[in-house]
């Protein structure tokens, strides 16, 4: 018997799908299900379950490998959807929302009965938000349901920025990854808890502490701690890629030392990528992987970062050297993600 064309294999990667309107209904009903769908939002993609069914949630825990003492993000379609989830919206979150949503804002309220406490990691309180991406939005309204939704990487890497990214970490963890292109953000949301008092800034993110501070002026932001128990997420070896960062301070001293340092590595021969803005790279050494995040733009350096260190994985550099961008803004949260991705450590300069 003669075949004129190649057997069908069994389909070895994950199945991603562009997000078109057939491609949410199917992920809606895998929602409604219980199984897992991977889905952009305008930060990061997420890995979704419907958040009101334990069972669904416990398969997110399982696929990314998160300790069950992280709670994760809820999302909705709409503010109005609100007391589905949460006991009770303070008059604070009601403004906030009104400013922020849909956007990278997540707020820390009083969870309702209704969600499972696996969801929050057993406490009293549940982060919500409203992601401002059609796909996402689509997907929330189509399933009808509450969306559960870490970022879709494995536990402690770098969050996934496009469809591929969810396929590299996850593969067939889960059951659809809709593509609806790379994200705008690029940095995950900013966690504010508003039950504490005053309201206090636990992750930073997509909207910034000066942001936060026109319609909140006690709004406190929480320091770099090495753990917190109240939002284990925050660890201090998070957002990190498989090689080594080395991270240098902003300024000229930062920069020579991170340029001498990266002459210092690719003298030795050892595979080596510098990161940081255009100026920094064009004077990287020879051999070097170049990850520039451009010249200034704050947006653009968020949106490229994580895509950046994931390329330096995906070539099988050891060494990353990097800069931190000056403090302030959006900057802010990027400066917090390399340094979680360097382990907390920034290389004080000594050349003065
Ligand atoms: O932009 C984002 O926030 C993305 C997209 C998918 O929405 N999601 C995301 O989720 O980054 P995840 O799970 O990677 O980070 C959620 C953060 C963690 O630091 C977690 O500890 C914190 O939010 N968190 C979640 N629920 C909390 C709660 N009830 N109290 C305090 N922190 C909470
Ligand atoms: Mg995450």
């Amino acid at each position: 018997m003669s075949r004129s064309r190649a057997p069908r294999l069994t389909p070895l990667g994950p199945s991603i799908a562009l997000a078109t309107p057939g491609a949410i209904a199917d992920a809606a009903r895998l929602i409604r299900a219980g199984r897992l769908v991977g889905f952009p939002t305008e930060t990061v993609y997420g890995l979704g379950a419907n958040a009101l069914s334990a069972a669904a949630v416990q398969r997110v825990f399982r696929a990314k490998g998160r300790p069950r003492s992280d709670p994760l993000i809820v999302h909705l379609a709409s503010a109005e959807e609100l007391p589905r989830v949460t006991r009770s919206v303070p008059d604070a979150a009601r403004h906030l929302a009104g400013a922020h949503w849909p956007g990278p804002l997540t707020l820390v309220l009083p969870r309702a009965e209704a969600v499972p406490a696996i969801v929050s990691a057993g406490r009293e309180t549940v982060a919500v938000r409203v992601p401002a991406h059609p796909v996402a939005i689509a997907l929330l309204a189509a399933a009808d349901r509450p969306i559960a939704a870490p970022s879709a990487n494995r536990y402690g890497h770098v969050s996934p920025t496009s469809a591929v990214h969810v396929a590299d970490d996850l593969g067939h963890r889960v059951d659809l990854i809709l593509d609806g292109g790379p994200t705008d953000v690029g940095i995950e949301s900013t966690v504010l808890d508003l039950t504490a008092d005053p309201p206090e800034i636990l992750r930073l993110g997509g909207v910034t502490f000066e942001m936060l501070r026109l319609s909140l002026p006690n709004v406190v932001q929480r320091v770099l701690a090495s753990q917190d128990a109240r939002s284990p997420g925050t660890a201090m070896r998070h957002y990190a890629p498989r090689a080594r960062v080395l991270l240098f301070p902003d300024g000229a001293d930062g920069w020579r030392r991170a340029l001498a340092t990266a002459r210092d590595i690719a003298g030795r021969c050892e595979s080596i990528a510098v990161l940081g803005p255009d100026r920094l790279i064009e004077e990287a050494p020879h051999g070097t992987l170049l990850l520039s995040w451009g010249a200034s733009d704050d947006a653009e350096i968020a949106r490229r970062l994580f895509a950046l260190l994931r390329r330096a994985d995906s070539e099988g550099v050891d060494s990353i050297v990097a800069v931190l961008p000056p403090p302030g803004g959006l900057r802010d949260a990027v400066r917090d993600r390399l340094t979680r991705a360097a382990s907390g450590r920034v290389i004080a300069s000594d050349l003065t």
